[in-house]
């Protein structure tokens, strides 16, 4: 039995998302309420074999005392470079690899490199083949979306269901969707249908626009998928996965927004304070007077100065979580 085989039916996945889940949001989010598997921001092969490969090597790191359920997602069009990442990788400690085929960035499919590989079947059996040489003992397996421009869903996952894949990610909208419409989830309850004819030792995970654990248990019994991702539903509540009624008070969340502060520091990241300001609006949220404190929040220019006001505002925020998670 590999990793996703011995998950519970159904199991839910933090999406993959560049620039937020990094090792500090998955700690916190580990702490306050973990989905099932977390998986990292997507890594470039290229980035990682380079010269320059310090800063790409930050979205590698893993928590420590995480279970190991920490998935690395790369990406790239060289099947030699996935060669040597997967090489890598195999010894750092995650649950598997994961292979981006979805990502609909424009510059980046005009590479060929991830959406812009649907389709080009030969490429990716290299690629697979590839990592599997790479990664021999770590479950492989694929995240992707519905076509490139156009809806192909039979066509490429008839063709993904052929390679053994120990898991498959379907984001239900074409790459030329974007998010822009909502998520097809009756493409996606084809797909199961067709692994449950052509490969019924893979597990399907669904993707798109849930929007709660019990959404995402309802799609589940609707279309049969085996794990639910999630991504931007977090940003509405960062206790998404948690299967008990956490109070989601004023206080509570401005603790986690002190714990995000201190994990920020402790790791150490290359990232600048800005770029935390995007989770402000995740914790400081719909409540009376939070829009208020946020605007008084976007000002500041240290996670000091964030302390001082969150501190003036709110006397005894009680953190949800007593202590780090052990190891
Ligand atoms: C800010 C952001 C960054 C993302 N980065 C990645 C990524 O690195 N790898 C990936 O496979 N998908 C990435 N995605 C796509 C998500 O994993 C997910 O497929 C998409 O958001 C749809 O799910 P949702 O409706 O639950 O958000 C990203 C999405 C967002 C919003």
């Amino acid at each position: 039995m590999n990793f996703w085989q011995q998950l519970p039916e159904p199991f839910f996945v933090l999406a993959p998302m560049d620039d937020v889940t990094d090792v500090v949001f998955r700690q916190l989010v580990a702490e306050i309420a973990p989905p099932d598997v977390f998986v990292t921001e997507f890594v470039s092969v290229d980035g990682l074999q380079s010269a320059g490969r310090e800063s790409t090597m930050e979205r590698l790191r893993i928590a420590p005392g995480q279970p190991n359920n920490l998935i690395v997602q790369i990406w790239g069009n060289d099947p030699e470079l996935y060669y040597k990442t997967a090489q890598d990788v195999a010894q750092m400690g995650f649950a598997g690899i994961d292979i981006n085929l979805g990502c609909p960035e424009r510059g980046i499919v005009a590479r060929g490199c991830c959406a812009g590989l649907i389709g080009n079947n030969e490429k990716v059996a290299e690629i697979l083949a590839a990592v599997r040489a790479g990664a021999p003992n770590l479950p492989l397996s694929v995240k992707t979306r519905l076509g490139i421009r156009e809806m192909v869903t039979e066509e490429w996952t008839t063709f993904l269901l052929g390679q053994d894949l120990a898991a498959l990610t379907i984001h239900g909208r074409t790459a030329r969707e974007m998010s822009k419409v909502p998520a097809h989830w009756d493409e996606i309850a084809k797909v199961v249908k067709l692994k449950n004819e052509l490969a019924p030792q893979t597990v399907i995970i669904g993707n798109g626009d849930i929007t709660s654990r019990a959404h995402g248990l309802a799609l589940a019994a609707q279309t049969g998928v085996d794990g639910l991702m999630i991504g931007r539903g977090i940003f509405h509540d960062p206790f998404i996965f948690d299967a008990s009624d956490t109070l989601r008070d004023p206080d509570a969340m401005l603790a986690v927004l002190m714990r995000h502060l201190e994990l920020y520091e402790q790791w150490g990241s290359s990232k600048s304070f800005q770029t935390l300001k995007k989770f402000f609006k995740i914790y400081v949220n719909s409540w009376p007077g939070a829009a208020e404190l946020r605007t008084e929040l976007m000002e500041a220019t240290t996670t000091d100065e964030v302390r001082r006001i969150i501190q003036e505002t709110y006397t005894h925020p009680t953190p949800p979580i007593a202590a780090p998670i052990p190891g």
